[in-house]
């Protein structure tokens, strides 16, 4: 079978190996779609804990079961399949345990033709999904579920502000939160991703790379702030989200692209009751409740582009420089 590795640090090549076997309690998978995160692209710049190459990436994956290890029905095989790649939660809810793991490191992971998983990680693949929209949806899916719903607890009507709308999380919070009957304004570095979005039912949205844009939209807001926010750029942008959280509100990140804020202004945070909640990925639960959600209101993930395994190392480059607007997704 081909895989996508990383052999060392930055560099990506196609390599040919053995399919592996699967063992006790696992399913062998033949992939038809996979799709890349930005965790794919700290583990490449070596900026990801862990890493020791080879490292085969990869936390989502579509395909067909091919065959299964010992203890497992064989009921599974010919099925058609999404993997959960949050592996090892452990029994909280409210964190995850000591032996969580994400699909792709340690383990090897969805760039590659087939791949072995528990079945305890997989679900039936969502009928109204193509291929490249099943693979889009797991880790970016889940981490957008367990923000928006789980920890926000994002209600109908309240007003939701989702930064860096291009990410593959960020869009998916869009889609949730639209389905939940929210008001949904959101932040981009393009005109044009924030016209993208309105398509897709936000009401508004602010360019962050414009001069003193948070003082124009808190102006244009002042009646009503924004009830709930979702981010995962931190960095020096993350005070002027606080200005722009209403009084009671729930600030919800889970991720630090652009590091950590140089500040945290403690004053404004308690003086209008904020909660400030970090996530990450999801549970079992969620993930079982994400999946109805996507069910139940037939959202379909937004494929930006897609690449066969031969050009994966361009999907990477988008990625890089901010160039998509949804998944990006490897096909086999
Ligand atoms: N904790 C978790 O479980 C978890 C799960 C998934 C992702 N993450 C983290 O969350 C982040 C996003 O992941 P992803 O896979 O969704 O990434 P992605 O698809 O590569 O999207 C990155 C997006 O970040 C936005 N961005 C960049 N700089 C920004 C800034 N200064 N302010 C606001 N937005 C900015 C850009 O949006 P525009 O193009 O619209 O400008 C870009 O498209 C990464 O740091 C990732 O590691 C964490």
């Amino acid at each position: 079978m081909r895989a996508l590795q990383l052999t060392a640090l930055n560099t990506l090549s196609i390599s040919e190996m053995p399919a592996p076997e699967p063992v006790a309690g696992e399913a062998r998978i033949r992939l038809k779609a996979a799709a890349l995160n930005h965790r794919d692209v700290w583990i490449k710049h070596g900026q990801y804990g862990g890493v020791k190459y080879p490292v085969q990436p990869g936390s989502d994956g579509a395909g067909v079961v091919e065959s299964v290890g010992p203890g497992v029905d064989a009921a599974w095989v010919g099925s058609e399949v999404i993997i959960n790649p949050s592996f090892t939660w452990g029994e909280r809810e409210q964190a995850q345990g000591e032996d969580f793991t994400i699909l792709g490191l340690p383990r090897a992971g969805t760039l590659a033709e087939v791949i072995t998983v528990p079945v305890a990680q997989l679900a039936a693949k969502p009928t109204h999904l193509s291929w490249a929209g099943a693979a889009a949806l797991p880790l970016a899916g889940l981490t957008a579920y367990r923000a928006v719903v789980t920890r926000a607890g994002l209600k109908t009507g309240e007003k939701i502000l989702i930064s860096g709308i291009g990410g593959g999380v960020a869009l998916f919070a869009l889609q949730f939160a639209v389905a939940q009957g929210a008001q949904v304004y959101v932040t981009s570095s393009s005109d044009d991703k924030i016209a993208k979005a309105i398509e897709l039912g936000a009401t508004g949205g602010f360019n962050y790379t414009h001069m003193g844009w948070a003082k124009t939209a808190a102006h244009g807001h002042a009646e009503r702030l924004f009830d709930v926010i979702v981010d995962s750029a931190g960095g020096d942008g993350f005070e002027a989200l606080l200005d722009l959280a209403a009084p009671g509100a729930r600030v919800v990140f889970y991720g630090a692209t652009k590091g950590n804020p140089p500040v945290l202004p403690m004053r404004k945070v308690f003086w209008r009751q904020l909660s400030l909640l970090g996530t990450t990925m999801g549970s079992p639960t969620d993930w079982e409740a994400m999946l109805g959600f996507v069910d139940e209101h037939g959202i379909r993930p937004v494929v930006s582009d897609e690449f066969p395994l031969a050009r994966a190392a361009q999907a990477f480059t988008l990625l890089e420089q901010n160039g998509q607007f949804g998944k990006v997704v490897v096909t086999f």
